[in-house]
């Protein structure tokens, strides 16, 4: 569904990615976690059409998407939820939702897709009228993944879904990551929250110094003690509670 080949993107002069390689098949849950500030935001971005790439391609469903802009991503199903949730906290939930559907084909569909949305989230439908800033963190969170799946995407891009939430509310927002993906989507999910992202994913790529560094299931992650001190900062102990 997603292949990305020798991808360098970054800040005006400043490169951040020198050549990142990555596929992600239909259907899969593909992790990618490294250290803060290797550039995993960046990769999602320049996927999402928020940054054009300096060299190397990307290709979504078998056409370059690299160097296109955003609102055409999305058209063509690719839809990144960002993080910090970015929603309108003075606009009702209702509203926020909608505000997602912004392509020609979303808008078509917008009340077939809310309905579903608010089966997927219950709690969304008893709230529409609340203002999106008086929800807690977890609902904020799953408000702007609703809001993303209003786009009609085919992948959906998610980065850090479980900063500054409550263990509750993380252990909430995977399950519904993983309800979404029972309906057949492709995740993309970017996490400093490591051992999560590793759980909840069939692969999953460590990126460091700008490159794909090491890559395989998540399980294989986890258990590489070598990669586990290297590159993802996680001790014995959460190792053996992330295996459980
Ligand atoms: N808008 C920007 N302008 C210039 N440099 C930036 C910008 N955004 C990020 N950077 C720099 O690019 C590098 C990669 O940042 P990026 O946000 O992609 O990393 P990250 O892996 O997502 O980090 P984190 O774990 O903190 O989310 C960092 O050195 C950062 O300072
Ligand atoms: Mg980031």
């Amino acid at each position: 569904m997603l292949s990305v080949r020798n991808l360098h993107a970054g800040y005006g002069d400043s490169e951040v990615l020198h050549g990142v390689d990555l596929d992600v098949e239909k259907g899969e849950v593909v992790a990618i976690v490294g250290a803060n500030g290797v550039g995993k935001t960046t990769l999602l971005r320049t996927l999402a059409g928020l940054i054009k790439p300096s060299a190397g391609n990307a290709t979504f469903k078998g056409q370059e998407i690299g160097g296109l802009p955003a609102h055409r991503a999305v058209e063509s199903g690719l839809v990144m939820v960002p993080e910090g949730r970015r929603l309108f906290p003075r606009m009702n939930v209702r509203r926020n939702l909608e505000i997602g559907a912004y392509t020609t084909r979303a808008r078509a569909r917008m009340n077939e897709n809310l309905g579903t949305i608010y089966e997927l989230f219950p709690f969304l439908r008893e709230r529409e009228a609340q203002l999106a800033g008086t929800l807690s963190g977890g609902q904020q969170q799953m408000c702007a993944i609703g809001r993303g799946l209003m786009a009609m995407p085919d992948l959906l891009l998610l980065d850090e879904v479980s900063l500054g939430l409550a263990p509750i509310a993380v252990k909430r927002v995977y399950e519904a990551l993983g309800q979404i993906r029972g309906t057949g989507l492709t995740l993309v999910i970017v996490e400093q929250n490591v051992t999560q992202a590793l759980r909840a994913a069939d692969r999953a790529y460590v990126i460091a110094g700008g490159r794909v560094v090491v890559s395989g299931t998540g399980q294989e992650l986890i258990n590489n003690e070598d990669v586990r001190r290297a590159y993802l900062g996680i001790g014995l102990h959460e190792k053996e509670e992330a295996s459980l």
